[in-house]
């Protein structure tokens, strides 16, 4: 199992902070914002991991991660991702990187209260397909929302403006190895993006799209109000955990 983090894009809604830096070098709190993806990969025991950086300061990310030495990893792989291509174009960089193997994707700036471990561990056994993590939110509009048929997934809309249900799709993917050809074949969307909405469509059309809905709180940081938000959630975390006994 291999690692992917995306962490491209031009971050235009962050606008003035991302004029001059990419968006997951910002901080959160005590961090820069991509070591919280990264931890959560390494957390959940994957230690062969690519980043995918694009816009503004790509250099930057050698710099502070080099070969991940600080998150206990021997390497840590780099591509670049020219322009706003969107995610699923950014995960085309990847398939050369995964050779073959099943991939876990996170976006660059989805930052997660708890381990993901046991959902990866679902994804071992589960061989083939791909597996979703989803969390209950009060603005689903911001997100890829699913509408379920019973215990499944029916369909995911792309920010719809009336949503079917209040599960968003988390930014953290799970994937066989069949997502770089279902990338392949996406067009554009009305943004002028290849979706990763449409990926995971792929899946649910071939019947093999699986979920769980993940425990503790989940937020992108993407915008100024989640930026924010991310940077208190993980603030009241650390004083948690310093205020508990060992
Ligand atoms: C992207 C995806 C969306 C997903 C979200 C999670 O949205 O397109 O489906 O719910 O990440 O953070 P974007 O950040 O591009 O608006």
């Amino acid at each position: 199992m291999k690692g992917i983090i995306l962490a491209g894009g031009l971050g235009s809604r962050l606008r003035p902070l991302t004029k001059v830096t990419n968006k997951h070098l910002l901080p959160i709190y005590d961090r820069p914002m991509i070591y919280y993806p990264l931890q959560t990969l390494c957390e959940a025991g994957i230690r062969e991991i690519m980043i995918v950086t694009g816009g503004n300061s790509a250099g930057d990310f050698l710099k502070l991660l080099g070969n991940g030495r600080e998150f206990g990893l021997p390497h840590i792989a780099y591509t670049y991702q020219e322009g706003e291509g969107g995610i699923a174009d950014a995960l085309k960089l990847c398939e050369h990187f995964a050779g073959g193997e099943p991939v876990v994707v996170i976006l660059g700036d989805n930052i997660v209260q708890n381990s993901i471990a046991s959902y990866v561990e679902r994804f071992r056994e589960q061989k083939s397909g791909c597996r979703l993590l989803l969390k209950e939110v009060d603005d689903p509009e911001r997100f890829g929302v699913a509408d379920f048929d019973g215990e499944r997934i029916a369909a995911i809309e792309e920010k719809p403006k009336i949503p079917k249900s209040r599960f968003a799709v988390t930014g953290i993917y799970m994937y066989d190895n069949r997502v770089f050809d279902y990338a392949r074949d996406l067009k554009p969307s009305v943004r002028g993006e290849l979706e990763i909405t449409d990926v995971n469509n792929a899946y649910i059309a071939a019947g093999t799209c699986y979920f769980d809905v993940l425990d503790g709180w989940w937020t992108d940081a993407g915008q100024f109000e989640s930026l924010y938000r991310a940077a208190q959630l993980v603030a009241e975390e650390r004083m948690k955990k310093s205020l508990t006994p060992v």
